[in-house]
């Protein structure tokens, strides 16, 4: 246990995380030039061209220090909000970690909470200036933001470059001599950590572990403490670029599972590990079931499609736990699911992912959040509403609780006032202001998470000219005075449409998504009026105008392939509609309430 040491990387975006874990498997020969890609450690296309670390993984470096072999175990950390928890989870696997700072940007809002999150499992920190071959660096002033925030000295922040592999032997003696050795008690019984698992279609579930206490064998029975669910250790390794399969891994190390199951939900990410005989007393703490927090409907364009998407679901269910749906039906859409997401990062790599791996073409309603609606007769026991379109008669309901959430902000001075303007728009409470550096400000506001799910990444990059930073946290749920908002085309009210909206903004957003809908649906041989409405109140109105003219009229008499073409044309158009009474609504338009402006 001496010579081993469990590190991890926290990073905001972009500022080189994947870079240094690439040079330090370069610098500790972990790599053959076969086995390289240009970023090792992302695996998934959607992830590299995302530029997001979306699921973590673990990997195992040997180095000579002073004549000593030390076993380094690298354990990535997503960089997304949406996977806060597994970030807090590969955290507690480690001793230490690298704090990477780029040298142009300074500390960001995901530098700042990770850190935190780090500081909390008193993770030894080991501060790094990346990046300072670019002509924009501003070492001197990013050095002295660092030791700021973590009180440090100056010299035990390490400079480097990722890209140009200035600082890395630096970096791997600090990792040796500053971060612990794990300790841990090797004739306990097993107790280890999963902080994270990845399906592979063809040998099931692979869990990784972090053993704190005791050993796993190979074909020992084992046990999950969350699941209480026993099982053989068919296969235990180490990871390398490759698995290595191991007869033991002892308490300090991490490693790889493998038992033959098939359905990701099976293995938490946070779960304890121990022996199914001889159980650990003490599971390790900070186990979580991750609850979604995002809500949306997912329907096949296609009514016919319907079996073949819940088995697309299913699948992805088995390689994505935190994933959930059930099936509902809607008047506009038919039948479909009502999806469940981290967040909506999440959501939209499902959606993808449907397109791509499963060839299925969806409709994705709105996103919501979920709600709890208190009825008078019952005060006490909350229903819960994750459709706005399933929120009872507002007559019987009492009140209405909406999920918060802690934001926090860092941006240049220049843009407080537009950044505060926007988080007040969208019901933000102010409840700290720090100046970091006289030119930098943390903002942290009290926010309804729906407000993040309506369009408030875009806007603050734009208030914000790109310079703002994002982070936030849930802190529970808050009484609001939510009405729902219906939408009725031609007369006919589209459940997919209707959203749950403060009383204030209500009238506002009514009337702009009216407007917004008269934009996106097209033109029929008919009127189309457009009505927002709360109950049976009319708040707003437009009409979508009746065409005139037929579009192959132009071709009349004209060559007849071309008119061809233009019906072909209209046809590939309808592929993302749905027709709701005699009204074609295409896809934009089940989110045009996020993009009212
Ligand atoms: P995510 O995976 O999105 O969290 O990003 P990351 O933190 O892993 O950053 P990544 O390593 O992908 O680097 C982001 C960009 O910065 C890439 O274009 C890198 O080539 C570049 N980069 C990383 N390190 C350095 C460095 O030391 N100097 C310079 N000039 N560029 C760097």
């Amino acid at each position: 246990m001496k010579h081993i040491r469990n590190f991890c990387i926290i990073a905001h975006i972009d500022h080189g995380k994947s870079t240094l874990a690439d040079r330090l498997l370069d610098s500790t020969n972990s790599v053959t030039a076969r086995e390289k890609q240009e970023q090792l450690l992302d695996n998934m296309d959607l992830e590299r061209e995302r530029g997001i670390t979306i699921k973590s993984h673990a990997i195992q470096m040997v180095y000579t220090y002073e004549g000593q072999e030390y076993v380094l175990n690298l354990i990535d950390t997503p960089g997304h909000v949406d996977f806060s928890y597994e970030v807090s989870r590969s955290i507690a696997a480690c001793e230490g970690a690298l704090l990477v700072v780029d040298a142009a940007q300074s500390i960001q809002a995901q530098t700042i909470s990770n850190l935190y999150l780090a500081l909390e499992n008193d993770l030894e920190i080991i501060p790094v200036l990346n990046k300072i071959d670019l002509p924009s660096a501003n070492p001197e002033e990013v050095t002295d933001d660092i030791v700021d925030l973590i009180g440090c000295d100056r010299d035990e922040i390490i400079p480097a470059s990722a890209k140009n592999g200035i600082g890395i032997e630096d970096i791997l003696k600090a990792i040796i001599t500053r971060v612990p050795a794990p300790k841990g008690d090797e004739n306990a019984p097993l107790r280890a950590l999963v902080f994270d698992s990845v399906y592979n279609p063809f040998r099931g579930v692979e869990t990784y572990f972090r053993v704190f206490d005791g050993s796993i064998k190979k074909n020992q029975q084992i046990k999950f403490v969350a699941t209480n669910k026993a099982y053989s250790a068919d296969e235990i390794g180490t990871l390398k670029l490759v698995q290595f399969p191991k007869q033991e891994i002892k308490a300090g190390d991490v490693g790889y599972l493998i038992t033959g199951i098939k359905d990701a939900r099976e293995v938490k990410v946070g779960d304890t590990i121990t022996d199914a005989e001889n159980p650990t007393q003490k599971a390790v703490s900070g186990f979580e079931d991750v609850k979604p927090m995002v809500f949306a409907g997912i329907y096949p364009v296609d009514t016919e499609d319907y079996e073949e998407l819940r088995a697309c679901m299913e699948k992805l269910q088995l390689n994505d736990a935190s994933l959930i749906f059930t099936p509902e039906s809607s008047a506009a859409l038919g039948f479909g699911f009502r999806c469940g997401f981290l967040g909506m990062l999440h959501l939209e790599i499902i959606q993808e992912r449907l397109e791509r791996e499963f060839d299925m073409t969806v409709i994705t309603t709105v996103p919501n959040v979920s709600y709890h609606a208190y009825s008078t007769k019952e005060p006490d026991e909350p229903i819960i509403v994750s459709n706005p379109s399933d929120l009872p008669d507002p007559s019987t309901i009492d009140h209405v609780e909406e999920p918060y959430i802690k934001a926090s902000i860092i941006t240049k001075a220049d843009f407080v006032g537009p950044v505060m303007s926007l988080c007040i728009e969208k019901r933000g409470e102010i409840t700290n202001q720090t100046y970091l550096t006289t030119e930098r400000v943390e903002l942290t506001f009290d926010m309804p998470l729906a407000e993040i799910v309506f369009d408030f990444y875009d806007r603050l990059k734009t208030v914000s000219k790109g310079y703002a930073s994002f982070d936030y946290s849930p802190i529970g749920l808050r009484t609001s005075k939510l009405v729902k908002v219906d939408v009725l085309l031609n007369g006919n009210t589209v459940d997919a449409l209707s959203a749950l909206i403060h009383f204030d903004n209500a009238y506002d957003i009514g009337k702009r998504m009216c407007i917004k809908l008269k934009e996106l649906i097209p033109r029929q041989q008919f009127d189309i009026p457009i009505q927002a409405a709360i109950g049976s109140k009319i708040i707003a109105r437009e009409t979508v105008k009746a065409l005139r003219k037929d579009v192959t009229a132009k071709c009349y008499g004209g060559d007849i392939s071309r008119k061809r073409k233009l019906l072909e044309k209209q046809k590939k158009g309808k592929k993302r509609m749905r027709a709701v009474g005699n009204v074609e609504i295409p896809q934009e338009a089940f989110m045009a309430v996020l993009k009212l402006n």
